[in-house]
C-alpha cells in the first residue's frame, strides 16, 4: 500500500507501507520530519499531521486524549491528528496527509 505525505514546501512523498505499520514510524522512514519525541505515548503532539480532508472521516475517531494532544500542536486544523496514534489497514491506501507548515524537526538543527 502506499500513503502520500506531503512536506511543508508541498512536494508529495509517496512512501510504501504494510497493513499493521504506524503513519508515524512510516513518515519517519520517509524521511519526513515528523519528530515523534514521546514515541507513541501521546505526551508530545510533535507527531502532528494534517489527514487530507476526502480521508479524515475514513479512519477512526481519535480518542479524548489525543484531542486533547492536539490542542497544543502547532498550525492545528480541523483535520489534525497525531501520526502515532494512526495504525494502517487494509483501506488506507492511498491516505495522503500533509506535514504542518510549523513542524520541525529538533533532530535536524
Ligand atoms: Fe508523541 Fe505522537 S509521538 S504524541
Amino acid at each position: 500500500m502506499t500513503i502520500t505525505f506531503v512536506d511543508p514546501r508541498g512536494q508529495a512523498i509517496a512512501a510504501t507501507a504494510q497493513p499493521g505499520d504506524n503513519l508515524l514510524r512510516v513518515g519517519q522512514a520517509a524521511g519526513l520530519p515528523l519528530e515523534g519525541t514521546c514515541e507513541g505515548q501521546m505526551a508530545c503532539s510533535t507527531c502532528h499531521v494534517i489527514v487530507a480532508a476526502e480521508w479524515f472521516d475514513r479512519l477512526a475517531s481519535a480518542s479524548d486524549e489525543e484531542e486533547d494532544m492536539l490542542d497544543f500542536a502547532a498550525g492545528v486544523r480541523r483535520t489534525s491528528r497525531l501520526s502515532c496514534q494512526i495504525d494502517l489497514t487494509d483501506a488506507m491506501d492511498g491516505l495522503v496527509v500533509n506535514i504542518p507548515p510549523e513542524s520541525s524537526d529538533a533532530r535536524r538543527m
